[in-house]
């Protein structure tokens, strides 16, 4: 190190600061800061002349607390904090390239972490959060001389961690919410998953990155994320392996695996971000109508029936919904003999409820719809039955009226000039 660098560091430190500042506690900090660095500058000159090596080397300087740079920001590093770090074993100017000796060169090279992880840096290029500017590696890896393994409780990537850290911009008042995306970390925290996660610590309760991934993170419009509707089921399944192989068993399973994506699939049913316990009351009220969005015919139906009025009822929810007939995952048309509304299985499928169900009891219909001729031709006569008979019975009592008024009318007036001819 040269007699003019040394020069340098020292005017910098003694730069006075504005005399209204100067109270006893800042001369002591400056004084202290002064002692260390100049401490720092000794057992440089006496160990490595010239160059700076060890982590040790640039402490001596960077451990100070109160050490700003020329704009007044802090340059601090804790030195024990950095040494408990994934990164603690290396060199300092392992990633400060250029740093190494003081002055400092004026043009300070940006720390590339890609140099070591190309796969990260790889995955984020063409995900959404693709914005070098806006995403810097530290924006979800938090300081970044704090860096430790993703197993570790301190880690911003901890599982239990990461919707903090996702959150920071997904929330109520984040920066995604100026890019024009819903809040997501609330609801999120209120969902089954939040709530075992942060209440449980549940570590394997899914967090944001099961469902979206870390890095290659892409929108659910792109067909290769795994929040893209047609891998949801796998993405869900990747965890509730036993519940997507009866899905994909079922007739809206086989259906977008056929590329029918009008067909649900698991969001459709339990959302992405609120998903709820299916046993809440909550839940079995919201359900029929989420069946009914797509069936609508079955939904009017349904409604026709002593199951759904007694629902409707103040909020009476033991009645039968749609999945209790229907199943809710393997669910299947009634002319699949595994399906609990097949013909053979129905005392059965009823049974669970009405003890003693028998043939004659599940020739009930629980959609019946009389003007449906086809489906139900019974029902549909006796509509038109009851109708005509119905329309006929007016008609007849119409008529019998109107002639039982004329007559009334044809009376009085015969009555009237039988009094005249009387009077005359
Ligand atoms: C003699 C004390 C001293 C030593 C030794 C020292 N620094 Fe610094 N460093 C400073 C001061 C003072 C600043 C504030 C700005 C400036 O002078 O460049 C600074 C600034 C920095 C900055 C911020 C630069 C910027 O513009 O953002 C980095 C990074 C840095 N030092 C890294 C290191 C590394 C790495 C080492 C060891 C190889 C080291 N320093 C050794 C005193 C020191
Ligand atoms: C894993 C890489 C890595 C290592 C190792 C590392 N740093 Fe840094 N350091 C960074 C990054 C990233 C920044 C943020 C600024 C940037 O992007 O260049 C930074 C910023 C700084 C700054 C500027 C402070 C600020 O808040 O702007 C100083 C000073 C600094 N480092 C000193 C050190 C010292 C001293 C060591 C060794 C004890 C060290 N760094 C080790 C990555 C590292
Ligand atoms: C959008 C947030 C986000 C950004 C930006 C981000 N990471 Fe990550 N990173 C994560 C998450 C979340 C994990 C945890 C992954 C897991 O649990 O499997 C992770 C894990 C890691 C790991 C551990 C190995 C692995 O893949 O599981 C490394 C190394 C890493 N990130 C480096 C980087 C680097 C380097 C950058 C910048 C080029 C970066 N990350 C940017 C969120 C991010
Ligand atoms: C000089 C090479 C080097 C640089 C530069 C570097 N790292 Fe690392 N990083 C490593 C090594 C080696 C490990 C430990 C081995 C591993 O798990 O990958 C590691 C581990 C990590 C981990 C923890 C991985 C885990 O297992 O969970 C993260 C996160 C990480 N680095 C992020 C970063 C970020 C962010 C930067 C830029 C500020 C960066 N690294 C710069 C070499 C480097
Ligand atoms: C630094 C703030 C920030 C952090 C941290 C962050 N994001 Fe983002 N995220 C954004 C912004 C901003 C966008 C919008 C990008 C755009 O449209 O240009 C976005 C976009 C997204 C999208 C795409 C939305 C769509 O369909 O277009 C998803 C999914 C997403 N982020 C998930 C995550 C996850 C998961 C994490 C944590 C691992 C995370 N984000 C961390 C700011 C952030
Ligand atoms: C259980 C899986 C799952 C979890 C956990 C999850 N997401 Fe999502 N996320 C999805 C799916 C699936 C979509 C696609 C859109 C949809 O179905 O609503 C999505 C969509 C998004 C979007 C885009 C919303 C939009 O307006 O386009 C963002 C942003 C997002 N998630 C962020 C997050 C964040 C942040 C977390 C953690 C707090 C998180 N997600 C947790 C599955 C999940
Ligand atoms: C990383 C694993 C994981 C992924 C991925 C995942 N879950 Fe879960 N999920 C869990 C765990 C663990 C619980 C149990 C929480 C509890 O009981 O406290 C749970 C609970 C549930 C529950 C509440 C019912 C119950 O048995 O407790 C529903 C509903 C649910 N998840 C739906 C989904 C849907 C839909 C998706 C995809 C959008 C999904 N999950 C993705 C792990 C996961
Ligand atoms: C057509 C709507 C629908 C679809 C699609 C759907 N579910 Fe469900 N799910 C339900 C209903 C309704 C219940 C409640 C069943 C009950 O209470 O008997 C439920 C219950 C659950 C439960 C609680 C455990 C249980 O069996 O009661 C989990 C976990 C679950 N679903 C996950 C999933 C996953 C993962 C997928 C995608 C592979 C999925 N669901 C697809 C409607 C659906
Ligand atoms: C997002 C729209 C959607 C929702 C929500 C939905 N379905 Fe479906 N459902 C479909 C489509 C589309 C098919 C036809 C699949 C095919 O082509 O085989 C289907 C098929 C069926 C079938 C088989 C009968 C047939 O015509 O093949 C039954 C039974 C059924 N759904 C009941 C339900 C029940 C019960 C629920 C609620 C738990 C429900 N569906 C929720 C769209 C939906
Ligand atoms: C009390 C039991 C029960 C309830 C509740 C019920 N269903 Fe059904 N559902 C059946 C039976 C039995 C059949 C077969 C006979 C028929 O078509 O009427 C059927 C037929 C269907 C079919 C046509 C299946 C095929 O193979 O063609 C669909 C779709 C359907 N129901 C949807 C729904 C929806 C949506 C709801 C809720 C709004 C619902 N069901 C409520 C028992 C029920
Ligand atoms: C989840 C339980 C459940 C299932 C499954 C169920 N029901 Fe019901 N059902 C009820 C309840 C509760 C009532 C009202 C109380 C009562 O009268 O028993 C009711 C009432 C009825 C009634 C009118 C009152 C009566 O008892 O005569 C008929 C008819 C009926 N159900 C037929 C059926 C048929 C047919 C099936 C099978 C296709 C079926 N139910 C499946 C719960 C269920």
């Amino acid at each position: 190190m040269t007699e003019a660098a040394i020069q340098r560091g020292f005017s910098l430190l003694a730069q006075p600061s504005p005399a209204s500042q100067r109270t006893p506690g800042t001369w002591a900090r400056a004084l202290f800061r002064t002692a260390v660095i100049a401490a720092g500058i000794a057992a440089l000159l006496l160990t490595a002349p010239g160059r700076l090596h060890a982590q040790a080397e640039c402490l001596a300087c960077h451990a100070d607390k109160t050490l700003q740079d020329a704009n007044g920001h802090s340059v601090t590093v804790d030195g024990d904090h950095f040494g408990a770090s994934v990164h603690g074993v290396f060199k300092c100017n392992d990633c400060h390239i250029n740093i190494k000796e003081y002055p400092h060169p004026d043009q300070v090279v940006k720390v590339d972490c890609k140099k070591c992880h190309a796969d990260e840096a790889s995955g984020l290029t063409g995900s959404v959060h693709a914005n070098a500017a806006e995403h810097p590696c530290m924006s979800c890896h938090g300081d970044a001389h704090s860096i430790f393994p993703k197993a570790d409780s301190r880690s911003n990537v901890y599982p239990l961690n990461i919707p903090h850290t996702c959150g920071a911009c997904h929330g109520n008042d984040g920066m995604a919410q100026k890019h024009g995306l819903a809040s997501v970390f609330p609801s999120y925290m209120d969902s089954i998953h939040g709530f075992a996660l942060s209440k449980e610590g549940l570590l394997v309760a899914a967090n944001c990155q099961s469902c979206h991934g870390s890095h290659h993170i892409l929108s659910h419009t792109n067909p290769e994320s795994p929040t893209y509707k047609a891998n949801i089921p796998k993405t869900c399944g990747s965890c509730h392996a036993k519940i997507n192989d009866d899905y994909m068993g079922g007739a809206h399973g086989k259906a977008v695996a056929g590329g029918n994506l009008k067909a649900p699939v698991c969001t459709d049913c339990h959302t992405a971000h609120s998903i709820l316990q299916p046993t809440e009351a909550a839940f079995r009220m919201q359900s029929t109508p989420i069946c009914g969005s797509c069936h609508k015919d079955k939904l009017s139906t349904y409604h026709d029936t002593f199951h759904s009025q007694l629902g409707l009822l103040g909020g009476y929810v033991e009645t039968a919904r749609c999945w209790d007939c229907h199943g809710a995952h393997g669910i299947l048309p009634a002319s699949d003999p595994k399906s609990p509304i097949a013909p053979a299985n129905l005392i059965a499928t009823c049974g669970r409820c009405h003890n003693g169900a028998n043939r004659s009891f599940v020739q009930y219909q629980p959609h019946a719809n009389a003007h449906d001729r086809k489906l139900n031709p019974a029902l549909y006569f006796i509509r038109l039955f009851m109708n005509l008979l119905l329309a006929g019975t007016l008609t007849f009592f119409l008529i019998h009226t109107l002639l039982w008024l004329i007559r009334a009318r044809y009376n009085q007036i015969k009555k009237k000039t039988a009094e005249g001819d009387k009077n005359a």
